[in-house]
């Protein structure tokens, strides 16, 4: 019950997500996206936001192509992973540690919107996905990558509402149209288990009438 509570409310989850960070000297997969080099390998360069950054993978490949990156993320302790490794390879990325639905408030917009693997609960989720598409600009593009719903047991959360369905994706993103939306499958490195991730590719059409 308290731990319920404590899920529902993604403001308050960044004791759970610093816990996580703490407990290893790296959680996630150092590799960047492979649907964000496919996809996103061929654009020019503008301005990008990773919305969960956690430790910066995505983040550092954008970088190292001359993106403008802004990472946003609930944890201190994955985005300073970030910031070292940006030091390290002489790399700017503006972080932003805090709630990533108050950072969309703001109004920012971006050349490119990157989600990945965040996995909430239905209701908090769709306006999150209304908010980032609401931050892609004329023109722009919006990533999401995440657990599908087929990956119940194998990967990401138990809980099977945060896993994606194309379903509850494809009504997701006002305001954009959907160049690809697509289930992708992965060997999870260790267990070699098939896993299912869904791929959202979409873009803001540039002359588009504002209702
Ligand atoms: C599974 S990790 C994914 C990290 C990264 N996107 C990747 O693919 O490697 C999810 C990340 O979302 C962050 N997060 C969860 N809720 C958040 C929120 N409300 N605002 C900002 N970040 C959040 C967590 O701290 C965590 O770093």
């Amino acid at each position: 019950m308290a731990d319920n509570h404590h899920h529902e409310h993604h403001g308050h989850d960044q004791g759970h997500w610093n816990d996580r960070y703490a407990s290893t000297a790296r959680l996630f997969n150092a590799e960047p996206d492979e649907s964000l080099v496919e996809l996103a390998g061929d654009l020019p360069p503008g301005r990008a936001v990773d919305l969960g950054a956690g430790e910066g993978r995505n983040s550092l490949w954008l970088a190292k192509r001359k993106w403008q990156v802004t990472a946003v993320d609930l944890s201190d302790i994955a985005l300073g992973r970030l910031a070292s490794a940006a030091a390290e390879e002489n790399l700017s990325i503006k972080t932003v540690v805090g709630d990533m639905l108050e950072y969309l408030d703001k109004g920012e917009k971006f050349d490119l919107v990157v989600l990945a693997y965040i996995q909430w609960m239905p209701e908090e989720r769709a306006k999150l996905l209304a908010a980032a598409a609401g931050a892609v600009a004329p023109g722009g593009y919006l990533l999401l990558v995440g657990h599908h719903l087929e990956s119940l047991g194998k990967g990401g959360p138990p809980q099977p509402e945060r896993l994606y369905t194309e379903d509850s994706l494809k009504d997701a993103f006002p305001g954009l149209d959907l160049i690809h939306m697509e289930r992708r499958e992965r060997a999870a490195g260790d267990i070699g288990l098939p896993l299912v991730d869904a791929v959202v590719w979409a873009v803001r059409p540039k002359n588009q009438q504002k209702p």
